[in-house]
């Protein structure tokens, strides 16, 4: 079984996420969303409401799994039966860091492969910490994360 997992903070999810979960999850047999849950960060939502929200808006699809992790990636790749790391690409500006991640990444475990998955362009001007900036002067999320989500980032900024 080929098994992938696709990490990141998201806080929150947003539509280029869901893009790459969608794409991916046709590319593997199972693919298994990690929620970094990481003290030394303060996110806006907790690990909880993360996977919840992820959850949520992955329901239509049967072989995405969602869970949280702290401590390493390849560790939690390896409690997964992962040996596939997908991290989706918006501009050259996120490369040398993606660069560095996964070389570091295959150092310390070199089974593991990354794949980059481009995000669609139409995506690629959005990041969580702009969704929360333009939800902090009440601008529009619409187009920016999944609809069932947008409430429940607004009330955060009640
Ligand atoms: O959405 P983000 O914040 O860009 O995701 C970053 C993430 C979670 C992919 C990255 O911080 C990570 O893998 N953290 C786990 C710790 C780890 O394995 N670090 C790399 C080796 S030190």
């Amino acid at each position: 079984m080929r098994i992938a997992v696709y990490p990141g903070s998201f806080d929150p999810i947003t539509n280029g996420h869901l893009d790459v979960i969608e794409r991916a999850s046709r590319l593997y047999d199972k693919l298994v969303v990690g929620v970094l849950n990481n003290s030394n960060k303060k996110p806006l939502f907790s690990a909880e409401e993360r996977v919840d929200m992820i959850q949520r808006v992955t329901g239509h699809l049967e072989n995405v799994e969602v869970d949280t992790f702290t401590g390493l990636l390849v560790d939690f790749a390896k409690s997964k039966g992962a040996n596939v790391i997908v991290k989706g690409l918006r501009t050259v500006a996120d490369f040398e860091y993606e660069f560095q991640m996964a070389l570091l990444n295959k150092s310390l475990n070199p089974e593991y492969e990354t794949m980059f998955m481009m995000t669609n362009t139409k995506y690629s001007y959005i990041s969580s910490s702009m969704v929360k900036e333009l939800a902090g002067f009440k601008g529009n999320l619409t187009g920016l994360v999944p609809c069932e989500i947008i409430e429940q980032i607004k009330e955060k900024y009640e």
